[in-house]
Order: structure tokens, then sequence, then C-alpha cells
């Protein structure tokens, strides 16, 4: 993997190539033993902490889904959609574009990353240069 610049505080890392996180697919990367998450949404590409701060499941193999949202009764509002990473053992729900909980986003939280696609390759960014970084396999039905 290779580092590609320090901007504003943040180091960008390549991590694949974008070919190997088509729209559907996701990858987990270890960054200094931190395992990091990336799903690529229809095209959207979201990077959160893989570990749910509940019961330290792996949150990669959770479905990604929306919400129903606050409403008055007898309304039913539906948002988020295709935002949301729910926790594959009991349900906890984070949005994973900041990767706050839905029930407590202030106090419950998996973190969150900017990834983008940069010229065909999918870039990390990081606070802080990493020292070991790779790429994990995983097995995932989604
Ligand atoms: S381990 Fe994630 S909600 Fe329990």
């Amino acid at each position: 993997m290779e580092t590609m610049q320090r901007n504003q505080q943040l180091t960008s890392v390549v991590v694949c190539s974008a070919e190997e996180l088509k729209p559907g697919q996701r990858k987990l990367v270890s960054v200094d033993g931190v395992e990091i998450a990336m799903v690529n949404v229809d095209g959207q590409l979201y990077a959160f902490r893989n570990r749910c701060p509940h019961q330290g499941v792996e949150m990669i193999y959770g479905p990604v889904t929306g919400a129903m949202l606050p409403s008055d009764p007898g309304e039913f509002n539906y948002g988020f959609d295709n935002q949301i990473i729910r926790c594959p053992l009991h349900g906890w729900e984070f949005d994973m574009k900041t990767g706050k909980s839905l029930f407590n986003p202030e106090k419950v939280s998996i973190g969150s990353y900017e990834v983008q696609e940069v010229d065909g390759s999918i870039v990390l960014k990081l606070k802080r240069v990493p020292s070991k970084i790779s790429l994990k396999d995983f097995r995932c039905i989604h």
C-alpha cells in the first residue's frame, strides 16, 4: 500500500484499486491492528471501524439498510436509505457516513473515515501515518 500525501493533518493511503471495491462490494483493511470496513453502496463509499461497541462483533458482516425516522403518531417516514449498517448480532444501527449510532448518536459510535476514489484507486484518509496496513480476507454473503 502506498502513502500518497499528508494534507490538512490527514494522511491519504491507497488501499486498493477501484476495481477491487465495485458497487455492492466490501473490503476489510487492517491499519496498525485496527480493522476498518469499507463498503461501496451504489458508488457511494463508506469506511468505519469494524467492531461493534456493544460486544465487538465485526460490523462488515452487517446488512446495509435505511431507518424509520421520528414521526407523528400514524405517520411512517423512512430515510437514510442504504446509509445504515446494522450489527449482525443484536441489530444496533449506525450511520455509515458519521459512524454514529441511531439510538444515541452523541455517546455511541463506531467512528468513520473519509474514503474516496482518486484516479482509479480507493484512498483512505487517516489521522496519522500508519506503520502497517494490509487488506484482510473475509467472506460475506451480502
Ligand atoms: S454486538 Fe453489536 S449490537 Fe450487540
